[in-house]
């Protein structure tokens, strides 16, 4: 991000508060930007601190704007997610916009402490926690939106709720999880929204398209494969301005529960719209995060 920029973009996030998830770099360091310019309080949520702090650096530079905070957490670990959002809701009365972003393809088999496999654990409980955790400052602050960065592979996706760390289907690591976590993220923002009708706050997922950043580098032996094949990808930048857009435009106002691509709404998969999978895992995650089952 060393390109100079063109300053005031209209200050529309002027006293917005945007809390955004794996804001270090890619998609998210992008998507900080963009808000940066609009004139949004950050508040980056990462994990790596040294990663961070350039980062926090290198956005008020290039956007003007000194209004960032770090949070520093794992989202692998529950109790980092649940140790995050209590920091965030001692120290801020309000939340306009959550943008989950931080996510990741682990390549080998791994279970987290919290008992549940890597990739799910990044991809899918992390936002679930994270979002129910801060719901009621986001309701407090409605209209409030909440976006969640998914991705076009939730399509091949498939889910056993019998046991989510595993797809007898599509493997246990790898794209397999990848696509299933996706899935989950997206049956997650559908159901979130219809929970969350009456209240102000929307929420909407998107597929950033094919992006060129790093998480192409953890694709085991196919690695060098996808590298070379990012080189043809669309830019962090430009895979950055649906999440822009979703957080920021008068346009999508009072919009809820939709799936967008290139800032259109678009009909993510068939499996996503089943509404019974869709509040049956809600309750497992429920289950699986330690969370009270009438927090809506
Ligand atoms: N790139 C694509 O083509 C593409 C396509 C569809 C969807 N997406 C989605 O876009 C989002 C952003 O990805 P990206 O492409 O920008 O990749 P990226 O550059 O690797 O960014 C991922 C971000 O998530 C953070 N993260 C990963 N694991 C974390 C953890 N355990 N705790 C806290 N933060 C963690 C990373 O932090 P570190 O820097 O510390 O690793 C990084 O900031 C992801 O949800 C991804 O699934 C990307």
């Amino acid at each position: 991000m060393t390109r100079t920029v063109p300053m005031n973009l209209g200050q529309v996030m002027e006293g917005k508060v945007v809390l955004i998830t794996g804001a270090d770099s890619g998609i998210g360091k992008e998507t900080a930007l963009g808000l940066a310019r609009m004139g949004a309080s950050l508040v980056l949520v990462c994990r790596d601190r040294k990663k961070a702090e350039t980062a926090k650096e290198e956005i008020a530079k290039a956007a003007g704007n000194a209004s960032i905070e770090l949070l520093l957490a794992d989202l692998l670990v529950q109790r980092e997610v649940r140790r995050v959002a209590g920091e965030f809701n001692a120290t801020h009365p309000r939340l306009d916009v959550l943008v989950n972003n931080a996510g990741a393809g682990f390549m080998s088999y791994g279970e987290t402490e919290d008992g549940i496999e890597r990739t799910m654990a990044v991809n899918y409980f992390a936002p679930f926690l994270l979002t129910n955790l801060l719901l009621e400052t986001l309701k407090n602050s409605a209209p409030s939106r909440v976006v969640n960065v998914a991705s076009s592979e939730h399509s091949s996706g498939h889910l056993d709720l019998e046991n989510i760390n595993k797809d007898s289907r599509m493997g246990t690591v790898g794209s397999g999880a990848y696509a299933r976590s996706k899935l989950a993220l997206v049956l997650f923002t559908h159901e979130l929204a219809r929970r969350l009708q009456g209240t102000g706050v929307t929420a909407n997922c998107l597929n950033p398209g094919a992006v060129r950043t790093k998480i192409w580098n953890n694709s085991g032996a196919l690695t060098p494969l996808f590298r070379f094949f990012s080189l043809f990808m669309a830019s962090a930048e430009k895979g950055a301005q649906t999440s822009i857009y979703l957080a920021s435009s008068p346009e999508v106002k009072g919009v809820s529960g939709e799936y967008f691509d290139k800032k259109i709404p678009k009909r993510s998969s068939e499996a996503s719209y089943d509404e019974t999978m869709a509040r049956r895992l809600w309750d497992l995650s429920e289950r699986m995060t330690g969370l009270v089952a009438a927090r809506l």
